[in-house]
């Protein structure tokens, strides 16, 4: 067996016990390294030789489209806190601090003293301090470092499942309340930590998802190196384990959402401009620009790929990724610094943008003059400028939705696909598609009109249901398969969920309409506390604490912590949401000439509300 075989070997996988022992039992008298090694991974031979040498070796040799890692990434020259990480097998074993007192503190000290001067001003109230309390327990170390949060913290619960993890969509409500407390270290150390996850080697039976994939959660684990010696590692989960497999789509997004809201809030940009920072942005994106069988802009996913993680009848488009998504072209737009090798890139970001809007708000958007619409469509129509361009057969409304939906206001669909549109209102996808503008500022102003007209079905006795109304009955056993944990009323299938509080909030304000979410966040916090922080409630008005729901709940927590310092410092908030971008509504990417224009999807569609 050659040393290439070997260290290509654990290049892809981490080596066994018998790998590692094969590998310096062959070479490990030898004076200098097997001479058909690349520059790099002859180094690495020389230099790192030893007990404690590095296991991973990705090169371009071996994989073209494998990002080019040192076995110690360097770092950008002006980055003091992450000198070197190491990288073994694949996992990141140790971190070579070169940290002074006084350089650890310049992520952005106006930004930071500002925030803590409002809140010295503002007394905090006995559930904040003890939300505090648990944030700061659920903080997860990795060799000395705040990396995380885990999702749970239930002293009760005997089985906590993978809620002992750092889940990557539940540390960002964290990530946001230490940010507007000042603190930026954990969030730096969890971007770069998640970063080196993604290009892990990952397989589920035999099958390798794209490399720009983000794990779902992340635990630190202690392993033995020998009888004396352990070493902590990180441990990624892309869904192989996951209950269902469920590929964890949103995960990317929200890490370019939390790389940009990191460089915001502390000033301190030198973090995205890094190059390994910039080539996870682009290994992201490009996975999402891929092109596949899709014939709409949306992104195509299976069923359960973002906070709703169990089958639900979201497989297809459904709101929540495409807000996401958008939210994160935005942000990429943003951060990505333009020259040869990304500017292709950069015009992929943008014509998608423009595609995405334009296909959310003239496709997705649904109020009581559309439905009138949809209840009068006429079916199988054959041709480019066909109304009902989906085949959507009226007899598909749903009773509930003829009652329900109010004179005023409206909302993004849940889903759209040939023949489909799911009805139901999803709020965190309709929250972000405010937050980001994915939405018009119509639309936009109207989803709030709708919260407040539905406020009893909404957001009841507690804020907020995940999404409106219940699966039942024969809808429930079809779409869900009898899924035990999601009946009617409870947990993803209509239950209210307290982590939502943040994104409603960041809502509110982008649309001037603090005072909606502090009715919220008062009921919330009611209640909160004394029931223990809960995941979720059920019932239709979220009255009774969830059937299955963990206790002291992070992002619960965490959600009520940064509701509460987003609307104490709103200029922080306005940080982290984007007003309409006109540059955008002018690119039309379908490439026609002036004398096609009848073919152009755009100038074809009925309704014109681009901007209305
Ligand atoms: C549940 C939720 C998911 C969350 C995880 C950890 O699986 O559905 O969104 O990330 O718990 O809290």
């Amino acid at each position: 067996m050659s040393a290439i075989y070997l260290l290509r070997r654990f290049s892809t996988k981490p080596p066994s016990r018998f790998h590692r022992n094969l590998f310096f039992s062959t070479f490990s008298k030898e004076s200098s390294p097997p001479p058909d090694l690349s520059r790099t991974t002859r180094t690495i031979f020389t230099q790192r030789f030893a007990p404690s040498s590095i296991w991973f070796f990705p090169q371009s040799k071996i994989s073209p489209n494998r990002r080019e890692f040192s076995t110690s990434v360097e770092t950008n020259p002006t980055d003091k806190t992450f000198e070197r990480i190491h990288v073994q097998s694949g996992v990141i074993v140790e971190r070579i601090h070169k940290k002074e007192e006084e350089e650890e503190e310049t992520v952005s000290r106006v930004n930071v003293e500002t925030t803590g001067e409002r809140k010295a001003l503002r007394e905090e109230s006995e559930a904040e301090k003890e939300a505090w309390r648990i944030l700061e327990n659920a903080i997860v170390r990795y060799c000395g470092s705040p990396v995380g949060t885990v999702a749970a913290n239930d002293p009760g619960d005997k089985t906590p499942l993978n809620y002992d993890q750092v889940f990557i969509r539940d540390f960002v409500p964290s990530a946001l309340a230490f940010l507007l407390k000042g603190e930026g270290d954990i969030v730096r150390n969890f971007l770069l930590h998640t970063l080196q996850l993604q290009s892990w080697e990952k397989t589920v039976d035999c099958y390798s998802p794209g490399q720009g994939l983000m794990p779902a959660s992340f635990k630190v684990r202690t392993v033995a190196l020998d009888e004396n010696t352990t070493e902590e590692v990180l441990d990624p989960d892309f869904g192989e384990s996951a209950i269902g497999r469920v590929a964890p789509v949103d995960s990317g997004l929200w890490w370019i959402i939390l790389l940009r809201a990191y460089g915001k809030i502390t000033g301190d940009f030198s973090l995205q401009e890094r190059i390994d920072v910039q080539t996870g942005i682009k290994l992201i994106m490009n996975l999402c620009l891929a092109d596949g069988f899709d014939m709409f802009p949306t992104l195509l996913v299976t069923d359960g790929s973002c906070m709703i993680d169990r089958r639900m009848g979201i497989h297809g488009h459904p709101l929540e990724i495409q807000s996401l998504f958008y939210s994160a072209l935005r942000c990429s737009r943003e951060m990505l610094s333009v020259n040869d090798s990304s500017k292709n890139l950069v015009r992929a970001i943008n014509n998608r943008l423009s595609a995405l809007s334009f296909h959310i708000r003239e496709y997705y958007w649904v109020d009581i003059k559309k439905i009138n619409e949809i209840y009068r469509y006429k079916t199988e129509e054959y041709s480019t400028d066909a109304t009902n361009k989906f085949n959507i057969y009226p007899e598909q409304i749903p009773p509930w939705l003829m009652d329900w939906i109010p004179e005023q206001g409206g909302y993004l669909l849940g889903n759209l696909q040939p023949a489909h549109m799911d009805f139901r209102f999803f709020s965190l996808g309709n929250f972000w598609s405010i937050v980001s503008s994915l939405g018009t500022p119509k639309q936009n102003e109207a989803i709030l009109n709708l919260m407040e007209a539905k406020w009893d079905d909404i957001i009841g006795n507690m804020p907020l249901k995940i999404c409106y109304p219940a699966l039942e009955y024969d809808d429930w056993r079809i779409i869900t398969g009898s899924d035990p944990k999601n009946t009617p009323w409870s947990y993803h299938n209509s239950g209210s969920w307290p982590t939502l509080l943040w994104q409603f909030t960041l809502a509110c304000m982008k649309m001037g309409r603090p005072e909606l979410a502090e009715k919220a966040l008062a009921l919330a916090e009611k209640r909160l506390m004394a029931d223990r922080w809960p995941e979720y409630y059920d019932t239709r008005s979220g009255k009774f604490i969830g059937k299955q729901s963990r206790l002291y709940q992070t992002w619960t927590v965490a959600g009520f912590l940064t509701s509460k310092l987003l609307l104490a410092n709103p200029e922080m908030a306005s940080l982290l949401f984007w007003e309409e971008d006109y540059e955008l509504l002018d690119i039309c990417a379908c490439g026609l000439r002036k004398s096609d224009r009848k073919k152009c999807s755009r100038v074809a569609a009925k309704t014109q509300i681009l901007v209305r």
